[in-house]
């Protein structure tokens, strides 16, 4: 099937490339030339396993091209909709700058029959608003919300836990409904749930989702200031409380808490749409979430100038991890780039490494040492943070290895990822969050 794909962000580009993967002609559309240049000479513009393959692959099947010209959505039979919508500078709610301008653009080229997909996540109402101007085109928008992580964007896009297609209750909804079950054939085939809602239903899983998932990890790092004062081992509890299958183990990982690009900014914005809606105390907690989340941040910062004395000023700290996770080079609101930054405004010389982050996190926050090489980054350390869970440090990083290169015997586990036992045993003080 013909596709289109507006918007070549993180969501467009994998979503333009998955769809080719299974076999449609897709081209991809963005108003940013140097990010289709790349993407038209087979470069992921970001670090996400598996992109690059089919990138390459569906470019040279010919099924997958990227262009800046809008017209050539004309002719597809499904236009994709993933935009960015981000925080707004002045406040919490979303930007829907983009989202606007990407349907007002596209509109000259859609033919009666076609349908739009939204995919960005957008304050629930959004498509309402839309769909008018879709439908005095003669096309159907219909709400299709994705729910990939980075890092596992091509698995989820391709074979996802479930799909969802908010639709109008029109002939012209069904037909959209059996246009996007042929859209995605390999997985509706296969057995993925596919649920069909209405359009604000499904503008809402999306933000419901995501607001759950915060919630879940919020929660353990709220235990975990508890823990910290009566000097008990939230791991244990996340272990202990997770098998229950009601709950599940699954982010229950505490630590220095969620960043990127979407929990963060989706919860405020859930937040502030709710109360433009009126209902505001629904979600209020949301607000808390959103605090408790970042107090682990300082509590990061506390450890480790606590463990120095009582001041970071002009102490070596190697930071392990930039990404505001691991298998991703993203570090929009990263929680580890963050707590290095703090404490270089604390007076600290601040070194930082990670495997795949580096360049993205030099150009935003230059003040800081970046040093490639692990070993190089950790030689002199006065005290070592590990802030992103890469296997680089977790698990191939061992501490009498680590004790030739440091000058300090200070660990901090800012993601509860190390062996504390194994760290302790070769003489270094450890400290994990919300752990004796
Ligand atoms: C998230 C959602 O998972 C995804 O479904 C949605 O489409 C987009 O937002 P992503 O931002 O890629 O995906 O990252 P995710 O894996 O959810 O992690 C988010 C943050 O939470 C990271 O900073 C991670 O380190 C943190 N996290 C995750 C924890 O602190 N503890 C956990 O137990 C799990």
């Amino acid at each position: 099937m013909k596709l289109s794909v507006i918007g070549c962000g993180y969501l467009g580009a994998v979503h333009a490339a998955a769809m080719a993967s299974i076999g449609h002609d897709v081209v991809g559309i963005d108003v940013d030339e140097r990010k289709i240049d790349a993407l038209s000479r087979g470069e992921a513009p970001f670090f996400e396993p598996g992109l690059q393959d089919i990138l390459t692959e569906g470019i040279a099947a010919g099924r997958l091209r990227f262009t800046t010209d809008m017209s050539a959505a004309q002719g597809a039979i499904v236009h994709f909709v993933g935009v960015g919508t981000p925080q707004q500078k002045d406040g919490y709610a979303a930007d829907l700058t983009y989202v606007n301008a990407a349907i007002d653009a596209l509109l000259p080229y859609l033919s009666p029959g076609d349908v739009v997909a939204g995919k960005s996540t957008v304050p629930v109402g959004t498509a309402a608003g839309l769909a008018p101007r879709v439908e005095a085109a003669g096309a159907t928008l219909v709400w299709n919300p994705e729910f990939l992580r980075e890092g596992w964007a091509v698995k989820d896009t391709i074979d996802p836990d479930r799909l969802v297609v908010g639709v109008p209750a029109t002939d012209a909804g069904a037909a959209a409904v059996d246009i996007l079950k042929q859209v995605y054939a390999p997985p509706v085939e296969k057995g993925t749930p596919f649920l069909v809602t209405d359009l604000a239903t499904a503008e809402l899983v999306k933000v419901a989702a995501n607001a759950f998932l915060a919630t879940k990890i919020s929660f353990i790092n709220a235990m975990a200031e508890i823990a910290e004062v009566v000097g008990a081992d939230v791991t244990q509890l996340a272990d202990a409380i997770g098998h229950d299958a009601r709950i599940g183990r699954k982010f229950l990982g505490a630590g220095i808490g969620f960043g990127g690009g979407c929990l963060p900014k989706d919860i405020r914005a859930f937040a502030a749409r709710a109360e433009e809606l009126g209902r505001g105390e629904s979600v209020a907690f949301l607000r808390q979430m959103d605090e408790i989340n970042l107090r682990r941040r300082d509590r990061a910062v506390q450890l480790v100038t606590d463990a120095l004395g009582g001041s970071v000023f002009k102490k070596n700290i190697t930071v392990l991890g930039a990404a505001f996770k691991p298998f991703s080079d993203d570090i929009r609101d990263s929680p580890a780039l963050d707590v290095a930054v703090r404490l270089h405004g604390l007076g600290a010389w601040v070194t930082i490494t990670d495997p795949e982050a580096i360049e993205n996190a030099k150009a935003k926050h230059p003040q800081l040492n970046y040093v490639d090489d692990r070993d190089e980054a950790l030689r002199g350390a006065d005290a070592v943070l590990v802030v992103t869970e890469w296997d680089e440090y977790r698990r191939q990083m061992a501490p009498e290895h680590v004790s030739e290169l440091t000058a300090g015997r200070i660990i901090v586990d800012g993601r509860n990822c190390l062996d504390a036992a194994a760290w302790r045993n070769a003489g270094w003080d450890y400290y994990g969050m919300g752990r004796p």
